[in-house]
């Protein structure tokens, strides 16, 4: 399957997606986490990302549609993925679209999360990420580490993002308003998009999320 993810700052797509990607044996693909990948190995792409990314904006498309693609393109994805974070405007879906034919192939779903923004505020600000591994995430009350700040997966340190600031979550939401917003409308055109609440405990979304797939399918 080839899949979409999208939903607000902290809807819970990174935890979502380890799950999905998981049960459906497909690879995550987050842009997010390629971008932290590079900025902790100090290479040019991370150090031209890191400015955006610490400010809440995107990193411009030229950058981030090539990023992308090279990922999409290695082996592990060649039947299928599940796409976290990108396409994040309409330009990057157009984008997307225009490789995957390319290639012949098409999108089999966008799903798309649904959290009240108050409930957002409230899981981006207790999110803790280990440094050894980002797709071990907890938080603070809803999914507290067996001891503070240390892994329950790996024992690595768990940090806080440098962009899960109050006044960079701000400037994320709106930036998720105004610019990714609109890629829910150009997926509805396609008839590809399936939304579900993401609230309530993690293994009640994942539940949600595979049987909605499952009816799209
Ligand atoms: P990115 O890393 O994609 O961040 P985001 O979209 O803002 O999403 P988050 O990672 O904040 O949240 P999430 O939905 O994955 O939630 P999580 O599962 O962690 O992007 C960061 C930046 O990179 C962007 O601002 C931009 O600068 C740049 N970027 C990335 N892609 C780009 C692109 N395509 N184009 C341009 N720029 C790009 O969950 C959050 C918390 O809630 C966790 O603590 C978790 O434990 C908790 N939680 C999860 N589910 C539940 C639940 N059901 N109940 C209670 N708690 C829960
Ligand atoms: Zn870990």
């Amino acid at each position: 399957m080839r899949i979409v993810l999208v939903g607000p700052p902290g809807a819970g797509k990174g935890t979502q997606a380890a799950y999905l990607a998981k049960n459906l044996a497909i690879p995550h693909i987050s842009t997010g986490d390629l971008f932290r990948a590079n900025i902790s190995q100090g290479t040019e792409l991370g150090l031209r990302a890191k400015g955006y990314m610490d400010a809440g904006q995107l990193v411009p498309d030229e950058v981030t549609i090539g990023m992308a693609r090279d990922r999409m393109n290695q082996p592990d994805a060649e039947n299928g993925f599940l796409l976290d974070g990108f396409p994040r405007n309409v330009a990057q879906a157009e984008a997307l679209d225009e490789a995957l034919q390319a290639d012949g192939v098409k999108l089999d779903a966008v799903l798309d999360l649904e959290v009240p923004e108050d409930e957002v505020v409230k899981r981006i600000a207790g999110r803790r990420i280990c440094r050894n591994d980002s797709s071990h995430v907890f938080h603070v009350t809803y999914s507290r580490p067996k001891q503070d700040g240390v892994c329950d997966v790996c024992g690595g340190e768990l940090y806080q993002r440098d962009d899960d600031s109050e006044d960079t979550v701000r400037k994320r939401l709106e930036v998720y308003h105004t610019q990714t917003e609109p890629i829910i409308d150009y997926y509805k055109a396609q008839g590809l998009v399936v939304t579900i609440s993401a609230l309530g405990k993690v293994a009640e979304v994942t539940g949600r999320a595979m049987d909605a797939l499952e009816r799209s399918s």
